[in-house]
């Protein structure tokens, strides 16, 4: 099994485009809503969280870890890789290697939660691969709550996106990181409010495609998740009803949330 946890609904966008991918390989998804979001907690919160979604998706037979959630992977990805000896998966590195190798005038746009865009992950990154280019970031704390209240093409969300891109718009980027797993819910908002040249990385997939190049190398690791009767799972700390119908939408089908205590 794969495990992927987040706070919420945001890593089902990964789960989605892993399963995409590859269908035979089932999943455990664990979306921590009771402590949604995770945006806005302290480092010392966020890796205490992301080590019982862990050690949860572990007794649930997970092989190799994927952190489906920017300000987890930002926080707390160094300290899960001391800590378990198993591949640990984060949608980092692959969102930056991407903007590297797409930006042609190596002005780069990061929106993400406040956790994500104050961890400096991102500009670390982006300068070790590509020093020239410059990283310019905005926290949007209000995107999250509003992707978890279904609220995805509301007035009041397009305006609020528009605030938050327009700083970005200013800086001429010509690409730009969706750094949380919920904005490619809102990416039909986004797209016109940045402007349609601008290219946009969706971490989903590509940290679908990073765990395509991971198994590729690792044929003993590919063969340990195939399990093909066996079918994903999918279980969350709370539940209320617009989590529900999210994750139908993101889906296309109805899935099962089972609630329990982490
Ligand atoms: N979707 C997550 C992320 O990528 C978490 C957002 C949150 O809970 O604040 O950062």
């Amino acid at each position: 099994m794969i495990g992927i946890f987040d706070s919420g609904v945001g890593g089902m966008t990964v789960a989605r485009a892993i399963e995409q991918l590859f269908p035979a390989l089932p999943y455990i998804y664990f979306g921590d809503l009771a402590h949604s979001p995770y945006g806005s907690k302290s480092r010392e919160m966020l890796i205490e969280y992301s080590r019982r979604n862990t050690e949860f998706l572990l007794t649930q037979g997970a092989k190799i870890i994927v952190i489906a959630c920017n300000s987890a992977s930002s926080t707390a990805s160094g300290t899960l890789r001391e800590r378990y000896p198993l591949p640990i998966i984060d949608v980092i590195s692959p969102a930056v290697r991407k903007a590297a190798q797409l930006s042609q005038n190596g002005r780069i746009g990061l929106i993400g939660t406040r956790a994500t865009v104050h961890s400096g992950v991102y500009a670390r990154q982006l300068k070790e691969i590509r020093p020239e280019c410059d990283l310019y970031t905005q926290a949007c704390p209000l995107l999250v709550p509003l992707v978890e209240e279904g609220w995805l093409n509301r007035r009041e969300t397009k305006m609020i996106v528009r605030k938050y891109l327009r700083p970005l718009r200013d800086q001429q980027i010509d690409t730009l990181i969706l750094g949380c797993t919920h904005y490619p819910l809102l990416s039909k908002t986004i797209v016109p409010r940045i402007g349609k040249r601008v290219h946009i990385i969706d971490s989903s997939v590509e940290v679908a495609l990073h765990l395509k190049t991971v198994l590729e190398k690792d044929n003993r690791l590919y063969t340990s998740l195939l399990a093909p009767e066996v079918k994903s799972k999918y279980f969350v700390s709370d539940l209320s009803s617009p989590v529900q119908s999210l994750a139908m939408s993101i889906f296309g089908r109805s899935v099962h949330l089972e609630k329990i205590n982490v």
